[in-house]
């Protein structure tokens, strides 16, 4: 690579984050935080002073700053991209922003033939500042991996059609189930435009990658099976081809982890609902990430520890266990007890 900013690659052999993503044997429990950057974060709320969500994800020393503050604070075993799932839509030319309090916006939903094949492809020339960021990052994190992600088509769908955040994705769903040929084409797009959206981030270094299927959850096993799975199975196909491990998550997902994880995930993401007990014998011969309940946090240290001692001890039946939440870190959590609980992970004895 001639690019300026980028540093010679670290070494990343010793990383027990990526150990455990390939099952290998691991010195401690890998610990991070889904949202661990972010509005519980005072030094985050004092960057992002007078400026809006996508300007952060696209001026890359922000970007990088944003990305580094949790990791400077906790120690935690994995940095991920501060970027959101709508972010290369953005980048393609879609009208979008994300709303503070709300989340993306969509001002044109997508309805039909026409909208979807008004979206263009991505390609590494609508995101020089994402390629950027992430060398700059990976100079930076040293022996610390990066997380690369991308928004899974039927969540990143669910705001294209709906215009917005949903809780019953009815939209969505009527175009799934009434419209299979705008419904493919739509999908088709999205998958595409995820997997080129890894493919620059992987590039750039980042040496691991997570597909968010944040509302997939609100699908019957046999339509997520029939209408969302092969799509997210193509982007994963090509994210594998990159050499790189790929955790796939997803929220009120008990009734998918194995289909899931059939999509090609190395590693599936649960959330706090399915302990890891039931979720391991679904995801088969796979690694887990999870599970922790975000919302204990707000619970005494003792009770919130004692809760990861169980997760800990129950991911041991796994191929390969990585600690998190169960979902993204609330903005009232309190960054000290985020500390604790990666000093305890940390420190808990593994035989
Ligand atoms: O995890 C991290 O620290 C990396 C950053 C990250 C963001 N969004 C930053 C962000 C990641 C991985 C995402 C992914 C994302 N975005 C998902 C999947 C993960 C999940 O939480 O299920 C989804 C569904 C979105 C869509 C989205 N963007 C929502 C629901 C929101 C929250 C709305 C709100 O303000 O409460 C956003 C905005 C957003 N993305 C914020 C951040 C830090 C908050 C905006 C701000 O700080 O002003």
């Amino acid at each position: 690579m001639t690019s300026p900013t980028s540093a010679p690659a670290a070494d990343l052999s010793g990383s027990a984050f990526l150990q455990a993503l390939r099952g290998e044997p691991v010195p401690h429990t890998p610990v991070w935080f889904m949202r661990q950057a972010g509005r519980s974060l005072p030094e985050y709320l004092k960057v992002r002073e007078g400026v809006g969500m996508l300007e952060s994800c696209m001026e890359p020393d922000l970007t990088i700053e944003i990305t580094m503050q949790p990791v400077r604070r906790y120690g935690v075993d994995a940095a991920i991209f501060f970027s959101d799932i709508v972010l290369p839509l953005k980048a393609v030319g879609v009208d979008l922003d994300i709303k503070p309090g709300v989340g993306p916006v969509v001002a044109e939903p997508v309805r039909t033939l026409e909208d979807v094949a008004a979206i263009p492809d991505l390609t590494p020339e609508h995101v020089p500042f994402i390629t950027q960021a992430v060398q700059g990052l990976v100079g930076e994190l040293g022996s610390t991996p990066l997380i690369g992600f991308a928004g899974a088509p039927f969540t990143v769908a669910s705001y294209l059609v709906e215009g917005g955040p949903s809780k019953e994705h009815a939209k969505t769903k009527a175009m799934m189930f009434g419209a299979p040929e705008v419904w493919s084409a739509l999908m088709e797009k999205i998958a595409g435009i995820a997997a080129a959206y890894l493919e620059v981030q992987v590039a750039a270094g980042a040496s691991a990658v997570q597909l968010f299927d944040s509302w997939a959850g609100a699908l019957t096993p046999q339509d997520y099976a029939a209408h969302v799975q092969p799509w997210s199975a193509s982007v994963l196909a090509r994210a594998g081809e990159l050499g790189v491990p790929r955790i796939h998550f997803g929220v009120g997902t008990s009734n998918l982890l194995d289909l899931m994880g059939e999509a090609g995930a190395d590693v599936v993401g649960v959330d706090w609902r399915t302990p890891l007990e039931r979720a391991i014998p679904m995801v088969g011969d796979r690694g887990v990430q999870g599970n922790l309940d975000p919302t204990l946090v707000f619970a005494p240290t003792e009770v919130m520890t004692a809760r990861a001692a169980e997760i800990i001890e129950a991911g041991r039946a796994a191929k390969g266990h990585v600690f998190n939440l169960g979902h993204g870190v609330l903005p009232s959590t309190d960054p000290d007890q985020l500390a604790r609980l990666t000093d305890f992970v940390h420190a808990y004895p593994l035989d």
